[in-house]
């Protein structure tokens, strides 16, 4: 019985639904931390390939309770879209509960999204346009509507009449936009808020339960740690916090009672938008990482861009490894790596001459490194079918020992497929 958070350890995308499908089993109570719609969590399992942006991974165990906690923001239309989506695929989803802390992305947010990514031009993030930057400035600038609010009509009524006072205002003078109608929006996220008020819950209790009742707790992360608001890539990164402070906050778990960090890496590494990447790739190289027309290419699950590709970067694997306590990796993908003949690893960076071993915090400096590599050979044979770690080839065995150490933390589980038994359990931490 533990609690084990799952990281994103890099820039997103690294299987996090998948591990998060194969642990669930072991586990009573999952609980999806951050993060919004932005995210798309790949599952492939005995009932089919589903993408999930907001339902933790979890939902596949009937008796697995699957929350989605105070540190997401729900946009309720697209959820209610999940829901029903699984619920016509027959996947039941009344094991799904919502804090009622939790803040609403509205449809203000995504348009200042848009509005914020057109005014920047060339500096552009790169968002996926959801509307998470503004819902979650709302948050902290203490106007945002949270789930609670939707329930209840007439407390929505007066929460909304404030807050677009401040958003009429907003696009109608500084981005030169139409104002939103007030009764339009009112009666659409009054009829939202009832339909998804069986699943709305203060879940403190349910959370302090799990805990008393020695539970074993998934704590679902989105994105990933080079995304996170203050330690990433900023200002190319994500508004939340995508690492074990955030999954401490996010699900309402004392950090004190979080007892390992499962950070998941990919065995190369992807990113989608802009930002510093060091390690990227073009050309042949890219072709082979990017795996287009099979089922798992590195194409983003929920803007379908393609994604950039790269080697394995281990000055900013370590980096995530210290600051999030990761204490055991999963390192997904490695199958992706069968054909390549030589695998370079980003071991560190090269900044006027100067060797640096950890990512600067300025992204323009950071986007002028070098990346040292090391080289190691390839396996040059397949290992989809591979489920024991004496049955991989002693070069991928070699490999993943080397990312371990790189990053100072013992390996867990090796992926070596989508599928949900295609694992290789080494050190199982449930
Ligand atoms: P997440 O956002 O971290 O959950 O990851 P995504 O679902 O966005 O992207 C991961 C992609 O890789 C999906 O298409 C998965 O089905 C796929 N995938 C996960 N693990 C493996 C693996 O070990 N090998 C291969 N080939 N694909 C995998
Ligand atoms: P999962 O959970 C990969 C990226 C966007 C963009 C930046 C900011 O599937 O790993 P946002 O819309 O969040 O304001 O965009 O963050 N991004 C992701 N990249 N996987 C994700 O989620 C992402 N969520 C956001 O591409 O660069
Ligand atoms: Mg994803």
């Amino acid at each position: 019985m533990a609690v084990v958070a799952v990281v994103g350890a890099q820039w997103g995308d690294e299987g996090k639904g998948h591990i998060v499908d194969i642990l669930a089993a072991r586990a009573q109570t999952v609980i999806r931390y951050g993060g919004g719609n932005n995210a798309g969590h790949t599952v492939v399992n005995r009932h089919g390939t589903f993408k999930l942006h907001m339902v933790p991974a979890g939902i596949f165990e009937p008796s697995t309770l699957n929350i989605v906690g105070n540190g997401t923001v729900i946009d309720p239309k697209h959820f209610l879209g999940e829901l029903d989506g699984l619920t016509a695929r027959g996947i039941a989803v009344d094991n799904v509960r919502i804090s009622d802390r939790a803040h609403v992305i509205m449809p203000y947010h995504a348009m200042q999204d848009r509005f914020d990514e057109e005014l920047k031009g060339d500096a552009k993030i790169g968002t996926t346009g959801r509307g998470i930057g503004p819902a979650y400035a709302d948050k902290m600038a203490r106007i945002g509507i949270r789930v609670a609010d939707l329930r209840d009509p007439v407390l929505f009524r007066e929460r909304l009449t404030a807050v677009l006072a401040i958003k009429n205002r907003l696009l109608t003078t500084y981005y030169n936009a139409e104002p939103i109608d007030f009764d339009t929006i009112y009666r659409e996220y009054v009829a939202y808020g009832q339909r998804l008020a069986p699943y709305i819950a203060d879940v403190y209790p349910d959370v302090q339960h799990a805990l008393e009742a020695n539970q074993s707790i998934l704590l679902e992360g989105a994105q990933g740690v080079l995304l996170d608001i203050d330690h990433g890539t900023y200002p190319f990164v994500t508004s939340s916090q995508p690492g074990i402070a955030g999954a401490s906050q996010g699900a309402g778990i004392a950090p004190s009672e979080i007892d390992h960090v499962m950070g998941v890496f990919k065995a190369y590494a992807t990113r989608v938008g802009s930002g510093p990447f060091p390690s990227e790739v073009d050309g042949a190289a890219a072709d082979a990482l990017r795996q287009m027309g099979k089922p798992w290419a590195e194409v983003g699950t929920t803007t379908g861009r393609l994604r950039r590709v790269g080697w394995f970067d281990a000055v900013a694997a370590r980096y995530a490894t210290r600051l999030n306590g990761i204490d055991r990796l999963a390192i997904t993908k490695l199958d992706v790596l069968d054909e390549v003949a030589e695998i370079a690893i980003c071991v560190g960076y090269r900044h006027n001459g100067q060797l640096i071993n950890h990512p600067p915090s300025q992204p323009e400096i950071y986007a002028e490194v070098e990346p040292v590599y090391e080289v190691m050979p390839g396996w040059l044979s397949p290992t989809q079918h591979v489920r024991t770690w004496a049955d991989l080839p002693a070069n991928a065995q070699a490999y993943v020992n080397r990312l371990s150490e790189l990053c100072g933390a013992q390996v867990s589980m090796v992926s070596v497929g989508p599928g949900h038994d295609q694992i290789i359990e080494v050190l199982p931490i449930l």
